[in-house]
């Protein structure tokens, strides 16, 4: 896909589509296209063919200018940014549906903040456009090459320039995060996110990957997590990903993502229904990928390190039993009470791990835990931290992105459920599970600034739409570009 702006005369820009994003007000260049069509869009307005409202989407043919077909988006109501993007989106997924090889996006009626709304149209575009590849048909690719979002001046297109350079970075690193989550776990085992990790490192200067495997775990002492991966015939991986784009004395993000390649539960093994969805255990590993690839395409002057236990969670004669006893990294002792909530124990090693490199912050991103879903539902993560500041960046970072999360408490009153007669502590206890299971990691994050993401419910769709969503790269990525813009 290629991307760029321009603030040619829109009237002589040729190209397949262009997209008008109007209310039932037509405004400026709305006004002047409406006049050049005769009337045309006025006239479907005042019919009710096309009545304005957010998401609308009406295609016409022009039969003779110099774009061959108008695609009318509605955007009436759009008065936030989270309503804002899913405008975008619908209008990016109705330039994927026509036979459009080049689209142009009208940006003034979208409103003022030009570099956004490019990113978003660029992010929208290249998620509309994915395809599922790897097992079944090879898919068709899509007829839609290139996109343009035209402003009125040049100074505004250069803005509209940044915007589309970065958004087609999370665009692309969604999208690696949902191939990643949508791979069978017969073939995205932890091996072969150490390969792709590998590869992705390959002729990059900015990014080295090493690999902790499970002999060098047994030398670290990482006894949690390696009870994780005690019963699977898959070895367990560390995968380390640095990438260092500012200078080596600036501390750096350290982004943590639980990669669990299938979870069955262990031997407290879970119901048959619905477990193939576990799969999709590896997502917040898969993010972590989706901000290196992204990382990659804008270049941005900062040091991330990713650090990712990816295991497999399965019962067998060798597993971890309930009532078995681990050490972690860090000397503290769990008793593991249910092999299920193995999510927090590969992450307590990891964040141990992700120590030694003196972080300036530690984010951790987790398919953690099933109560999350029953507090926010498909639409939200949870957000629990250690530190008010870091919070309220990353509040403020999926606000802005479109990617939210909500913020729960981290009080004693809940870690003192997770107390044990046999060890530091148990590995579940007690009500609002997603809170305890954050304040069990709390327990390895003491000398830091942290913040643990649990996307068990933005990391993938179910039903008819089954798949990945690519979440929380948006709003992790706009969390690193806005703390590299205020140093
Ligand atoms: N990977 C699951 C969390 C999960 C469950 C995500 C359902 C999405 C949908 C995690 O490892 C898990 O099994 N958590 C348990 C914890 C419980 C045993 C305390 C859960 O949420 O049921
Ligand atoms: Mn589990
Ligand atoms: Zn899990």
């Amino acid at each position: 896909m290629e991307f760029n702006a321009s603030s040619a005369n829109l009237l002589k820009i040729k190209v397949d589509s262009l997209i008008l994003p109007t209310g039932s007000q037509l405004k400026n260049n709305a006004k002047v296209i409406d006049e050049t069509l005769d009337g045309t869009i006025s006239s479907l307005i005042k019919a009710g063919d096309f009545t304005g409202k957010s998401s609308e989407i009406c295609v016409l043919h022009t039969l003779g200018q110099s774009h061959k077909r108008i695609i009318l988006l509605g955007t009436d109501g759009a008065s936030t940014p989270q309503k804002m993007i899913k405008v975008i989106e619908a209008g990016a997924r109705a330039a994927q549906k026509t036979t459009s090889a080049k689209v142009l996006w009208v940006g003034e009626s979208l409103g003022d903040d030009h570099e956004w709304q490019a990113s978003i149209v660029a992010r929208s575009t290249l998620t509309a456009g994915y395809k599922y590849a790897g097992t079944g048909k090879k898919p068709k690719p899509n007829k839609l090459k290139s996109a343009t979002y035209w402003t009125d001046s040049k100074k505004l297109s250069n803005a509209a320039s940044a915007g589309l350079q970065y958004g087609s970075a999370i665009g692309g690193g969604m999208n690696a995060a949902r191939q990643l989550g949508n791979l069978p776990a017969n073939i995205c085992t932890p091996n072969y996110l150490a390969a792709q990790a590998k590869l992705l490192a390959k002729g990059q200067a900015k990014l080295t990957t090493s690999i902790v495997k499970e002999a060098e775990m047994k030398t670290l002492k990482m006894g949690s997590l390696l009870s994780v991966s005690a019963g699977s015939v898959e070895p367990g991986n560390l995968i380390v990903m640095k990438y260092q784009g500012a200078k080596s004395t600036v501390k750096p993000t350290v982004l943590v993502g639980k990669a669990v390649t299938f979870d069955t539960g262990g031997i407290s093994l879970k119901p048959g229904r619905g477990m193939d969805e576990m799969k999709f255990d590896m997502c917040g590993g898969a993010s972590v990928f989706g901000v290196m690839n992204a990382l990659l395409e804008t270049q941005l002057p900062v040091n991330v390190i990713g650090v990712i236990p990816a295991v497999e969670n399965m019962p067998a004669g060798n597993a971890t039993k309930p009532g078995d006893v681990v050490t972690s990294m860090s000397g503290q002792t769990i008793e593991v009470l249910n092999t299920d909530a193995e999510g927090r124990l590969i992450l307590c090693d990891a964040l141990t791990y992700a120590g030694r490199f003196k972080p300036d912050t530690i984010i951790d991103i987790a398919t953690l835990t099933g109560a999350v879903i029953g507090a926010l539902g498909k639409f939200t993560s949870g957000l629990l931290s250690n530190d008010d500041n870091l919070a309220e960046d990353l509040l403020n970072s999926g606000t802005r992105s479109g990617d939210r999360a909500w913020r729960l408490p981290l009080w004693e009153e809940y870690d003192a459920q997770i107390k044990s007669n046999f060890a530091d502590m148990a590995n579940i206890g007690g009500e609002a599970g997603t809170i305890t299971a954050a304040c069990f990691l709390s327990r390895f994050t003491k000398d830091y600034k942290w913040a643990h993401l649990d996307i068990a419910g933005t990391a993938w769709l179910s039903g008819p739409q089954k798949g990945a969503t690519g979440r929380p790269v948006p709003m992790l990525m706009e969390y690193i570009r806005s703390k590299a813009a205020k140093d």
